[in-house]
């Protein structure tokens, strides 16, 4: 990076606190790395502070609490209540499940502003089946519940697979009767557990265009819940911004510590900082990791070369390394790439595939990273 590129780069916008990677549900699609057996609590309350105070000072006003499933953090309300007297913007995205009894009336007290409830479907047996957790319907709807009777916003998301898609209009029903202020029907990314399980998960094009005519007819009718679709990339010919570029406006902090642009870059071979070890401002602005990608000197020919540089930054860096093995590589879903035919043959092996998804879950995580160790 030139002397100028550096004295560009703006601070964090959005800081990710991922509070715990344990999980009462294990849905097939999550992105945490398939290894997250090896990713320990290891982060105090008081480190979250340290963070907390960091992040703030460097200028960062938006604040995601999130996991795993953030409400199993014993320390969650009073790292809310901190964050919220710095003055943060504080949003808890949770599955709604596993919560100790009046915790959201605290967090509310402790000062959080919105809720983003993950609910995967109306009808049990799909929930119980994308869940693997039987209680996982029950316990959202008296969650969604409590959330508009405590007269906070509700904002659902609805992680969309080849097991929910055809559901999308009655979901939309469902989620206005729930009372939700916005939902965003969100066709998963391929990342972690979803790339491992894409056979099972990935829609069919029809499937998807099908899904997005059902939406635009609900938005018409339900103008008082916002509605938003997200395409899942593999069905597009240029690749999504991720992220915003790399280090430019995302930080996440897992719960061992380490400090990432993104919430799977540790998939990625480069050794990522520490928030116990360093200082985010000394992570942020100084650190090889998360210097790696910023600017467009890492780029290869074709992305450099590329009028579309400034608008997706060459792609999903995590993706590439994914699905190339090179994370220098363009992202493969831009129809550019020499890789893009990887993409194309994942999508064709999908649609004929009718494999079972397998469950997120520690035992399938330490059975990954047990052949991992064996097989490299
Ligand atoms: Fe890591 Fe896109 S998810 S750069």
């Amino acid at each position: 990076m030139s002397t100028n590129e550096k004295s560009a780069i703006k601070p964090p916008l959005w800081v990710l606190l991922e509070l715990t990677h344990k999980c009462p549900l294990e849905c097939t699609y999550c992105y945490n790395q398939l290894d997250f057996a090896n990713t320990k609590d290891g982060m105090s309350k008081e480190d979250w502070f340290k963070v907390l105070d960091e992040t703030r000072a460097l200028g960062a006003v938006q604040l995601g609490i999130s996991g795993g499933e953030p409400l199993l953090n014993k320390d969650i309300v009073e790292i809310v209540r901190y964050a919220n007297d710095l003055k943060f913007y504080t949003n808890l995205i949770t599955s709604g499940v596993g919560g100790e009894k009046g915790v959201l009336k605290k967090l509310k007290e402790a000062g959080l502003k919105t809720v983003q409830l993950g609910i995967q479907s109306h009808d049990e047996n799909t929930m119980t089946l994308i869940t693997n957790n039987k209680s996982a319907m029950k316990d959202k709807i008296a969650f969604a519940k409590e959330v508009k009777e405590l007269g906070m916003q509700l904002i659902v998301n609805t992680c969309i697979t080849r097991q929910n898609i055809e559901q999308v209009g009655e979901i939309i029903e469902f989620c206005d009767e729930l009372g939700a202020n916005y939902l965003e029907i969100a066709n998963i990314q391929y990342y972690g557990w979803a790339l491992e399980n894409v056979d099972a998960l990935l829609p069919s094009k029809e499937q998807l265009d099908k899904a997005m005519e059902v939406t635009n007819f609900y938005r018409e009718k339900r103008k008082d819940m916002k509605v938003f679709f997200v395409v899942p990339d593999y069905y597009e010919n240029r690749p999504k911004a991720c992220m915003n570029g790399w280090g430019t406006t995302f930080l996440t902090i897992n719960p061992d510590g380490l400090a990432l642009p993104c919430n799977t870059a540790n998939t990625l071979p480069i050794e990522f900082p520490n928030v116990k070890e360093s200082s985010v401002k000394e992570i942020w602005y100084e650190s090889k990791a998360f210097n790696f990608f910023r600017g467009d000197e890492w780029m290869n020919p074709t992305c450099r070369s590329c009028p579309e540089k400034e608008k997706d930054f060459g792609g999903c860096r995590c993706q590439a390394y994914a699905l190339t093995k090179d994370m220098h590589e363009a992202d493969p879903v831009c129809d550019k790439s020499a890789y893009h035919g990887v993409v194309k043959k994942i999508v064709e092996n999908a649609n004929k595939s009718d494999k079972l998804p397998i469950y997120r879950n520690k035992q399938n995580s330490l059975k990954f990273i047990e052949n991992k160790t064996c097989c490299s």
